[in-house]
């Protein structure tokens, strides 16, 4: 079915994001580097997980990601993850999650409708990545990445930040670790919050830095197709595995944006560097006519940008990428 999401600058949207928790167990330097302050909870249910579920693949979506805060942290992960793959018309359940306890639980999400699988991981390094995330967790995350590559999920990729300390040595490193491997290391490029400024100055660096390490070494960009997400692939004969660019900053990022976001309280989010968010949670109760939802959803769309204001230093309100789910 065509999607009825689609909007002015020819932008179609078969893809949620839904973040289902702020909180997180780690600390990343760009995100929470003094960790997660306690709120008061009261992030949707999983009822209201269902109707949100059902609403937007009325209206055409076929992939949800659950995302967060660390969306891993919820003790009903497994039945969310059922619940949303139970949905008619969505057939694509995707998780991005920093790697927390993987080994000991991707099993059961993928029995329970997990499809797609992204772990952040942002270092090789055992001791790099301990001082980036606060947690001395390496080797049990690659551990869980080795189970995650046996159990036929449609993708398994790695989300790692591209910073200016760690970016020439990650480089080498996870192409050693893709030489076997048929994962998607993505390298995003730092964004700036309103949080990280700082750290940002520090250790922002183009994403143009790794394109010119990737070609040097003869890796190729593969073509890209009409859904795919941000990323832009590279691919090698002598390796199994892929890196993948997502570029922010570049010209033109926004042009090809295939998401909408809704936040764990059930604010429908145009942009990750928007401004507020178009409450959807009244509608979301036992009680009320499903059609009102996918009408609010339809009313909003009008509204979406037509790109962030990154470039001039703008974030929205973004404070933090845990805060929206990235
Ligand atoms: P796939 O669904 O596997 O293609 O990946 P994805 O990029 O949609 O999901 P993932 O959660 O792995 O996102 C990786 C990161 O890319 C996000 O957390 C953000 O940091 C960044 N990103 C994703 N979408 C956007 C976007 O719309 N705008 C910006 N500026 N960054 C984004
Ligand atoms: N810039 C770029 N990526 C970020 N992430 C979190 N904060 C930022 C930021 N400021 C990444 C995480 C994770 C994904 C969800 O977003 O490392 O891979
Ligand atoms: Fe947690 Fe992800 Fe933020 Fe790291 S980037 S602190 S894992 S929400």
């Amino acid at each position: 079915a065509e999607p009825r999401l689609a909007d002015g600058f020819g932008r179609r949207f078969r893809y949620l994001r839904l973040s289902i928790t702020e909180v997180c167990n780690f600390r990343c330097a760009y995100c929470l580097p003094d960790g997660y302050r306690k709120t008061s909870g009261g992030f949707l249910e999983l009822d209201e997980i269902a109707r949100l579920a059902s609403g937007f693949a009325a209206l055409g979506v076929t992939k949800v990601r659950l995302s967060g805060g660390e969306p891993t942290v919820r003790q009903d992960l497994p039945g969310i993850i059922a619940t949303v793959a139970e949905t008619a018309g969505v057939q694509k359940v995707a998780l991005t999650t920093n790697g927390w306890r993987l080994d000991r639980n991707v099993r059961g999400w993928r029995d329970a409708g997990l499809t797609h699988l992204n772990v952040s991981l942002d270092s090789l390094d055992p001791a790099v990545f301990a001082r980036i995330t606060g947690h001395d967790l390496l080797p049990q995350i690659l551990d869980g990445l080795d189970t995650a590559l046996g159990l036929g999920f449609g993708a398994v990729k790695v989300n790692a930040v591209l910073l200016r300390e760690t970016a020439y040595a990650a480089f080498d490193q996870f192409a050693d670790w893709l030489r076997d491997r048929s994962a998607s290391v993505r390298f995003i490029e730092l964004m700036r919050t309103l949080d990280n400024v700082d750290y940002f100055e520090d250790q922002h660096i183009r994403a143009s830095v790794l394109e010119r390490w990737l070609t040097a070494r003869g890796w190729t960009p593969v073509p890209r197709r009409p859904d795919d997400g941000p990323a832009l692939e590279y691919r090698h004969p002598d390796y199994a595995g892929r890196f993948g660019i997502i570029a922010p900053y570049a010209a033109n990022f926004c042009d090809g944006c295939n998401r909408l976001r809704v936040t764990a309280r059930g604010k429908l989010r145009l942009c990750l560097f928007g401004e507020g968010g178009i409450d959807l949670r009244d509608l979301l109760a036992a009680d009320v006519d499903p059609l009102w939802l996918e009408q609010r959803i339809l009313d909003a769309l009008p509204t979406k940008a037509r790109g962030h204001n990154l470039m001039l230093a703008q974030s929205g309100d973004l404070r933090r990428m845990a805060d929206v789910g990235g």
